[in-house]
């Protein structure tokens, strides 16, 4: 299957929180680890949000705080509860803007969501959500070489569940919260032998932050497999 390189970043706490029990994560991360979301939006070719995410923090998804332009956007929404006062639909943001969807959609939003000017990406369901395989492959076909998925924990786990994330570049915070949202949910692993691997990392300082910049190796019968 031909598919984007994918990359997952994110800012967590130092106990792996994305967010507090009620959803609120903004901002984990400093202003300086910011600037950095912004520079690596603004490096890949279109970036991905699940319907949690877009529920809770109504996210521009644009490239505001380092020069560049902005990257398609692609919200992931199996039922297209998405609203028409979504800030990645308002004030002409929906030109820019791609929502995948399935066929549990109403016809008539996405009529009124193609009409406003999104693109509307009726795809097939798996695991009761989109079916990631596909939309990577419909994304690639589309142009879209590099995506940069930015959450939630439900997104970032299928990605990884699924083998299909590349690069994982994450802002870890000097901030503790105890229970929360966990960044990172189950993988279905049981086994240390299986773990998510990660190499060719590095560890950046980043204003009170420390960045995480890591490729990510699957285990396959044993050996590892390098993206
Ligand atoms: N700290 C950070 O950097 C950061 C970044 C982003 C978000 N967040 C936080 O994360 C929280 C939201 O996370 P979340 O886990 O609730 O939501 P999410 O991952 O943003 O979105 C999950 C939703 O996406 C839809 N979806 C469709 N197909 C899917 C698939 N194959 N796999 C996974 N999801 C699929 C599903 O909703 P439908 O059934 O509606 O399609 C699913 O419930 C918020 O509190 C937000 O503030 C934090």
């Amino acid at each position: 299957m031909t598919k984007p390189f994918v990359t997952l970043s994110y800012a967590q706490t130092l106990d792996g929180r994305l967010a507090t029990r009620s959803g609120s994560s903004q901002w984990i991360g400093g202003p300086e680890s910011l600037v950095l979301a912004h520079r690596l939006r603004a490096s890949h070719d279109a970036i991905m949000v699940g319907s949690g995410t877009l529920r809770h923090d109504n996210p521009r998804l644009t490239v505001r705080l380092v020069p560049g332009s902005d990257p398609l956007r692609v919200v992931v929404d199996s039922g297209l509860t998405i609203g028409d006062d979504a800030a990645v639909l308002r004030d002409g943001a929906a030109r820019g803007t791609v929502l995948a969807t399935t066929a549990r959609a109403p016809v008539e939003r996405r009529t009124q969501l193609e009409a406003l000017g999104a693109t509307v990406l009726v795809l097939p369901e798996k695991a009761g959500g989109v079916d990631l395989q596909v939309l990577l492959a419909t994304l690639s076909a589309r142009g879209v070489a590099s995506l940069m998925v930015e959450g939630g924990a439900r997104l970032l786990t299928a990605l990884l569940h699924e083998r299909l994330a590349d690069r994982l570049v994450v802002c870890i915070a000097p901030k503790m919260l105890g229970s929360g949202i966990e960044a990172i949910g189950d993988l279905g692993i049981d086994r240390l032998p299986d773990a998510i691997a990660l190499h060719a990392t590095s560890w950046t300082p980043c204003g009170s932050d420390m960045v995480l910049d890591a490729r990510l190796a699957y285990a396959e019968g044993g050996s590892m497999l390098c993206a």
